[in-house]
């Protein structure tokens, strides 16, 4: 038996110095998509994600929450390892670099380069600002202070080792130029090539003014330089120290995915570092673009960074993972909005996708008993459905094998319009009424339930839970994990005679109707005669389960701004902030509250309300207040901002 192709793929590993936000999910997301990619086209795949847990400013966020560093990652990590599980990241392994297996190999590394003569001890160089904690460079000072606090910064020397990067400019340089693919896109490879050119300065890869890092070996009083230690991370798993066959199956690395201002670390440093130690380069080093939000990177003071766990508790993974992957291209920076996720999942998903699934299994259910029958003779728009679906897979396997998520989907999405116009061009229903048409019928809902079972195989990448809910609801047997792109090669493998499954809708639409002014957006308290209803569970059937209470999502929020709406006088548009991202929202409450007294409240708002367009403006969630006769109070907390209402 021949031996299956390998693929390794990584990400970056995260550093917890806070929460991961949506552009963090978007670049595991492409991973992943590639990861399963490449698991259905047969290859053994390793995907390793993790996360980068030393250095100083790790150090000092431990100590401002009066924890020790390890407590104070031990929490952002799990939230990391919990985010990706919900977002469907199928990583092989996840890598802490506070792990004794990934210590060892960092010394290891160390030890190695060291003997051979490319680590060598000096002078480390720079301008200190003490109450910052931070060492600048000369061009990095503004008007000669430190550029955080502007307050004077001091030169200081200290003792550091150092690796001999410039040891190996040339044969990186050589390396770079005969291997075309190494760094992509092409024109982060252009900026690598000039800067290399410039020449590379020794690397300083230890500091003695703070702990939180691993020792240099044999002389502790030094930590080893976070990216020197990060960057190791990619051998660690793969058994680089400990298991030969492993590491020989999967190193050199396919693909670092890595974010675009990352990749001089991983293009020069990380090289030269594979150099010294004599292991082979990593095939490639792709540098993603940003994803910005509003036009601008997400920022804590700008206010617009957007939490993936709220976008996946309103829209579910795979609507967010979908959208990551087709709105923006790979290499270049995109814009992320609501409003265009809710326009791609009403338009692609719930409409394209999910009309073509529910029609199918619909008519199958009707006219065929819910039994999918073996085709009759090929007709030709029979046949031309059926090229269309072989040239769709060759070409969607092309662009996936290349990368290029993005027109990978588009291509899909073609194909399903292709699909639905089927339908309307052989109308199976008037097909149904006539009983000399049978064979044909039967040959426009097998073409129909295979294009399916083929869209299923062809989306796992990007939806894998979607893909399998198709897959059931087609009535496929066995498990999804074990089907493989050669099985939608061929049009027709779908096997007659399967008894369909329930169908059941894939994505809702997300209603944004347009409400009339005199719509209420606060919450108000029950009158009492339906609350005493409740309570005695009769008449109003007005009791919810737990379930159905915490499925409400309620955040405290800060509001930042509000406005009165024009041409109404009971409606304000606000800004709140969830603690990081902000929202635009229509309260009903301008008679109760002058806009200005309202900024600066810390309120509870319901977070995953179904968007609604008041008066032209989408209002994304809900505030809540009390009332009683013709006073309303909005409901006050003092929480920091995001905390959860329970
Ligand atoms: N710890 C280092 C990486 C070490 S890899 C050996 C690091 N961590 S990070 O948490 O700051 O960033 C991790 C990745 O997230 C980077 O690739 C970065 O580009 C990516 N992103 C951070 N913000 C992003 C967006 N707004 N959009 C897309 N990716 C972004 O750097």
């Amino acid at each position: 038996m021949t031996e299956r192709k390998s693929f390794y793929i990584t990400t970056p590993i995260y550093y917890p110095s806070a929460k991961l936000h949506i552009g963090h999910a978007y670049c595991t997301t492409i991973a992943d998509a590639a990861a399963r990619f490449k698991r259905l086209a047969g290859y053994d795949v390793f995907f390793l994600t993790g996360s980068d847990e030393h250095g100083q400013k790790i150090q000092l966020k431990a100590a401002e929450e009066k924890v020790t560093p390890i407590q104070y990652v031990d929490r952002i990590v799990a939230g990391f390892q919990q985010l990706w599980q919900r977002l469907g990241i199928s990583n092989d392994d996840f890598i802490r670099t506070t792990e004794e297996r990934h210590q060892k190999v960092v010394q290891e590394i160390f030890r190695r380069i060291y003997a051979k003569g490319d680590i060598y001890k000096g002078e480390y160089r720079g301008l200190y600002c003490t109450p910052c904690e931070s060492y600048w460079t000369e061009r990095q000072l503004k008007d000669g202070m430190c550029p955080d606090c502007g307050r004077p910064v001091q030169e200081v020397a200290e003792e550091a080792y150092f690796f001999k990067l410039s040891n190996y400019a040339d044969r990186l340089l050589a390396h770079i130029e005969a291997n075309p693919d190494f760094i992509q896109p092409v024109s982060r490879r252009n900026e690598m090539i000039n800067f290399i050119k410039q020449g590379l300065d020794d690397l300083c890869i230890s500091r003695t003014s703070f702990d939180w890092g691993i020792p240099v070996p044999g002389d502790e009083k030094h930590v080893i330089y976070v990216w020197f230690d990060a960057l190791t991370n990619y051998l660690t798993p793969i058994g680089f120290l400990d298991d030969a066959t492993k590491f020989g199956r999967y190193w050199p690395a396919d693909v670092h995915l890595v974010g675009k201002e990352i990749v001089r670390f991983h293009s020069i440093i990380w090289p030269c570092i594979l150099m010294a130690l004599d292991l082979p380069l990593p095939r490639k080093v792709y540098g993603h673009g940003w994803l910005i939000v509003g036009g601008d990177k997400m920022s804590k003071s700008k206010g617009n960074v957007v939490d993936p766990n709220l976008l996946i508790d309103e829209f579910g993974a795979d609507a967010i993972r979908y959208f990551l992957l087709r709105e923006i291209v790979l290499g270049q920076d995109g814009n992320f909005s609501r409003d265009a996720l809710i326009t791609r999942i009403n338009a692609d998903l719930a409409n394209d996708l999910g009309n073509l699934l529910h029609r199918t299994l619909n008519m199958i259910g009707k006219f065929q008993a819910g039994v999918v029958e073996a085709a009759g003779p090929a007709t030709e728009i029979s046949v031309a459905l059926r090229t269309a679906a072989r040239e769709t897979v060759a070409e969607y396997e092309r662009e996936m094998e290349a990368m290029e998520l993005s027109p990978a989907i588009k291509r899909v999405w073609a194909f399903i319009g292709r699909a639905n116009k089927y339908i309307d061009e052989t109308a199976p229903w008037a097909l149904a009424k006539d009983p000399a048409k049978k064979a044909e019928l039967a040959t426009v809902l097998y073409d129909l339930a295979e294009s399916l079972r083929i869209i299923s195989v062809m989306i796992a990448p990007f939806m894998p839970a979607t893909a399998s809910r198709i897959w059931s609801q087609l009535g496929q047997k066995g498990s999804f994990d074990d089907v493989r792109l050669n099985d939608i090669k061929d049009f027709g493998a779908l096997s007659a005679g399967q008894t369909i499954g329930r169908a059941e809708q894939l994505f809702p639409r997300i209603e944004i109707e347009e409400e009339a002014a005199t719509a209420k957006p606060v919450m108000k308290e029950k009158p009492a005669k339906e609350t005493k209803a409740e309570v005695k569970g009769s008449a109003g059937g007005g009791e919810v389960t737990f379930e159905d209470f915490s499925r409400i999502h309620l955040r405290v929020v800060k509001i930042l701004t509000a406005e009165h709406v024009p041409g109404t006088d009971r409606l304000l548009k606000l800004t709140v902030d969830l603690g990081g991202e902000q929202r635009e929202i229509v309260s009903g409450i301008a008679q109760h509250y002058e806009p200005e007294t309202l900024v600066g409240k810390t309120v509870v708002m319901v977070v995953n309300l179904k968007p609604a367009k008041i008066r032209g403006i989408v209002s994304h969630g809900m505030i809540l207040a009390a009332s009683q006769g013709d006073g309303l109070r909005l409901l006050e907390v003092d929480m920091p901002l995001g905390s959860q209402v329970k």
